[in-house]
């Protein structure tokens, strides 16, 4: 079978390997359409702390079933999404049913091989059922979603409330289909690639080019100078650190959704006057995932402009040399 590989920092490449054998616990999954993720740009770059080479990566999903043994909920020929965390089900937080905080969380696709092939194996526990009206496209962006519907949960977010959204990356502009769902008013969006910003727009969010503007002027100019209710950090850098306090609102909230490459600096002495409180958000729990496939099935929201490129794996190394630059890439995906 066809697989994508990473053997080394920005050395990825198209080979071919054996398919997998699966073990009782396991159904072997044929890939139809697998997203690269932030997480994979993090291991090809040499960057993430847990992934080894040579690995498949690949974490974002969608298959149908091959093989499987007796004994299952799922028969070959079923349409499947897979859930690719991997707890350890015995620390206090999986103790505690907070599974997508174990203390050694891992994952399909950066701790062990995972979509980026013809052939995947998967644990049967890890496969949600597709429904009919999702298209094989659409799922692969399930896992994102249920990392967006697990951040607007996790906020303070009521109806009516100014949002402001810092990056428009797929998760960015994610967690503003979701937080309109979810009842905000007006919802502001910044980036600095132009293409992400059109991208934003005609999903009806209000987008900032902050390389020429400032999306905290923005806010507080449409907020008589009160702030953002509620502000998302998904941009990862310490420009948008400093922005989230400098656009937040009194007794607002701010909610950090992006991994660091660099740890940034937070000025908690900004923060203090005006009682602002600060949350991080991991992930998704599986009531999470549950509600993006919901969300997908009753069409609540078109994820599909989302969808930048899809690659067959003969242009692994293009996948990965395009997302490179966010001015040509949003969501891409292989169909193996
Ligand atoms: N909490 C979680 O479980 C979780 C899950 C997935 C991703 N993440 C993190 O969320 C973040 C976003 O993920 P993504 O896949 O959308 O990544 P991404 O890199 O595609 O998006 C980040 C965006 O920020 C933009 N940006 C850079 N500088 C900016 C600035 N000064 N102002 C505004 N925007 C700026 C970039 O152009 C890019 O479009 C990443 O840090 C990722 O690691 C967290
Ligand atoms: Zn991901
Ligand atoms: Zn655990």
């Amino acid at each position: 079978m066809k697989i994508g590989v990473y053997y080394s920092p920005k050395t990825v490449a198209t080979s071919t390997l054996e398919k997998p054998s699966i073990k009782d616990n396991e159904a072997l999954v044929k890939v139809s359409y697998a997203g690269i993720c932030g997480t994979d740009m993090m291991i090809y770059s040499g960057q993430h702390p847990r992934a080894k080479a040579p690995l498949i990566m690949g974490h974002e999903f969608s298959g149908t079933v091959d093989e499987i043994g007796e004994g299952h909920d799922f028969q070959k020929g079923d349409r499947v999404i897979v859930e690719p965390i991997l707890n350890c089900g015995k620390c206090a937080a999986c103790k505690a049913g907070q599974i997508h905080v174990c203390a050694s969380l891992k994952y399909i696709g950066i701790d062990k091989d995972g979509g980026f092939t013809e052939f995947s194996s998967i644990p049967v526990d890890r496969l949600r059922r597709l429904p009919d009206n999702v298209s094989d496209e659409d799922a692969a962006l399930t896992e994102p979603l249920a990392v967006a519907i697990h951040t607007v949960r996790r906020s303070s977010l009521k109806v009516g409330d100014t949002v402001a959204i810092l990056g428009a990356g797929p998760i960015g502009l994610l967690i503003g289909l979701i937080a309109k769902e979810a009842g905000a008013g007006d919802i502001f969006i910044s980036d600095v690639s132009p293409y992400r910003l059109k991208v934003a727009t005609e999903m009806g969010f209000t987008a900032i080019n902050d390389a020429n503007e400032s999306i905290v002027k923005e806010v507080r100019s449409h907020t008589r100078n009160v702030g953002a209710d509620v502000v998302f950090e998904v941009a990862g850098n310490q420009i948008t650190a400093d922005q989230m306090i400098d656009c937040i609102k009194f007794q607002g909230q701010i909610v950090v959704v992006s991994v660091y490459k660099k740890a940034p600096v937070v000025n908690l002495a900004a923060m203090h006057f005006r009682e602002i409180s600060l949350i991080t958000t991991r992930c998704y729990s599986p009531d999470d995932f549950t509600k993006a496939i919901k969300l997908l099935e009753q069409k609540t929201f078109d994820v599909n402009p989302l969808i930048s490129h899809i690659l067959p794996l003969d242009e692994f190394e293009k996948g990965f040399q395009l997302m490179e630059n966010p001015e040509s890439s949003l969501k891409i995906l292989f169909h193996p």
